[in-house]
């Protein structure tokens, strides 16, 4: 009997989505006390194999599926995550100043759909308490991506101000930064992402100035787009981000159309999961192409198996990113995806995911 969906799942679903989380959260936050029960959990769940392992970025990466942003969105729990398999945590989205985010309700389930859809509006406890968090907390046995964005109360024309902070004050902790500018629940963050440039341009400079006081490398960074952005902005994007030598792109966000699902009423907010699969891979091909393999591709969006990651991998992607999946699919969905994804590189003749990234764009 598969104990997630048959029992602890339907125990989730019963109580109120926000709530479901706080409870898994909870889990998550006494599991940091029990070493044990972590060593247990990781000979579970962790499936290695040589054909998933990568360097990439100067960082060693055990797979190729990472935790997606929001899960973790003040790096309270990043240690514990990686005993579910995961290669990679992203946390955040982390903002200059702490922020409730909206009004409740602001989670809601689509079971029907195998979708989830939030206008969280980027709650967290802001960067100086992540500092603090991060300083007092061991470096994570795998790799720390933070994202970042912009505090509600920043006015669009100062956003660059608030990413700097940010940036500046949690520099040492992160393997990689993201810049989120395609959150849905934030007025006008979008439209930081249709003029990049300047943007760009400052992040980059502090990038540099950090890694000289430090005595270390700049940061990657990354840029997370969104899939509801017209041909000519994706274009415009991907342009910038070659331009400002950033080392990535992150496709996608979650989106605003409700295509494809089945909803009573409207509701306000970002739609993940199954619906989104196919736009942000078509997205990510899209940036593939026109980024002519000059930048690194973190494929999100609805991978719920491992044929759905292995779609993003063929499309150019060389890492992905899991949330609503590990939601319905419970702790074994990153286990399931690893090794499902192990046996297709297999079939296809491929050694590792290197060799199979792209080639199916
Ligand atoms: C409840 C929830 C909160 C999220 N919060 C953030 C966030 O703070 N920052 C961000 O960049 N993405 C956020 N996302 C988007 C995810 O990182 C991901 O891009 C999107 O959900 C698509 O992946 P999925 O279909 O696997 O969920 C959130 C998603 C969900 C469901």
């Amino acid at each position: 009997m598969k104990i997630y969906p048959s029992l602890i799942r339907p125990l989730l679903f019963n109580l109120e989505p926000e709530r479901a989380h706080r409870t898994v959260f909870e889990f998550f936050k006494f599991l940091q006390h029990v070493p044990s029960l972590q060593h247990v959990l990781s000979s579970r769940y962790c499936f290695d194999d040589p054909s998933l392992e990568m360097e990439l970025f100067g960082c060693r990466f055990r797979n190729p599926v990472g935790v997606a942003a929001g899960f973790d969105k003040s790096c309270e729990i990043y240690d514990v995550l990686p005993c579910f398999g995961f290669g990679y945590v992203e946390c955040g989205t982390v903002t200059a100043k702490d922020q409730s985010g909206n009004p409740g309700p602001r989670m809601f389930r689509l079971e029907n759909d195998q979708a989830l859809i939030n206008r969280m509006g980027f709650n967290n406890h802001g960067a100086l308490w992540v500092e603090e968090r991060l300083k007092a907390s061991p470096a994570p046995e795998v790799p720390l991506g933070i994202n970042i964005g912009k505090s509600k109360v920043t006015e669009l024309e100062k956003a660059a101000e608030d990413y700097l902070f940010t940036l500046e004050k949690l520099f040492p902790f992160a393997n990689y930064f993201v810049i989120n500018v395609s959150s849905p629940n934030t007025p006008g963050l979008r439209d930081l992402g249709k003029n990049l440039n300047p943007l760009l341009d400052a992040l980059q400079k502090k990038n540099l100035e950090m890694a000289g006081k430090l005595r270390t490398r700049p940061k990657p960074i990354f840029v997370k787009l969104s899939p509801d952005m017209l041909p000519e902005e994706l274009e415009d994007a991907v342009q910038s981000c070659l331009r400002n030598q950033v080392t990535g792109i992150i496709a996608t966000n979650t989106t605003v159309s409700r295509e494809g699902v089945d909803l009573g009423s409207p509701l306000e907010g970002g739609l993940s999961g199954k619906p989104l699969r196919d736009k942000s891979t078509a997205v990510l091909k899209e940036v593939h192409k026109l980024s002519k393999g000059q930048l690194i591709l973190i494929g999100v969006g609805g991978i719920f198996s491992a044929q759905d990651a292995y779609d993003k991998i063929l499309a150019g992607a060389s890492l992905v990113q899991v949330y609503t999946g590990w939601v319905y699919g419970g702790p074994s969905t990153v286990t399931r995806i690893n090794e499902g994804l192990s046996d297709l590189l297999k079939k296809d003749g491929f050694k590792n995911i290197r060799e199979a990234v792209g080639k199916g764009a």
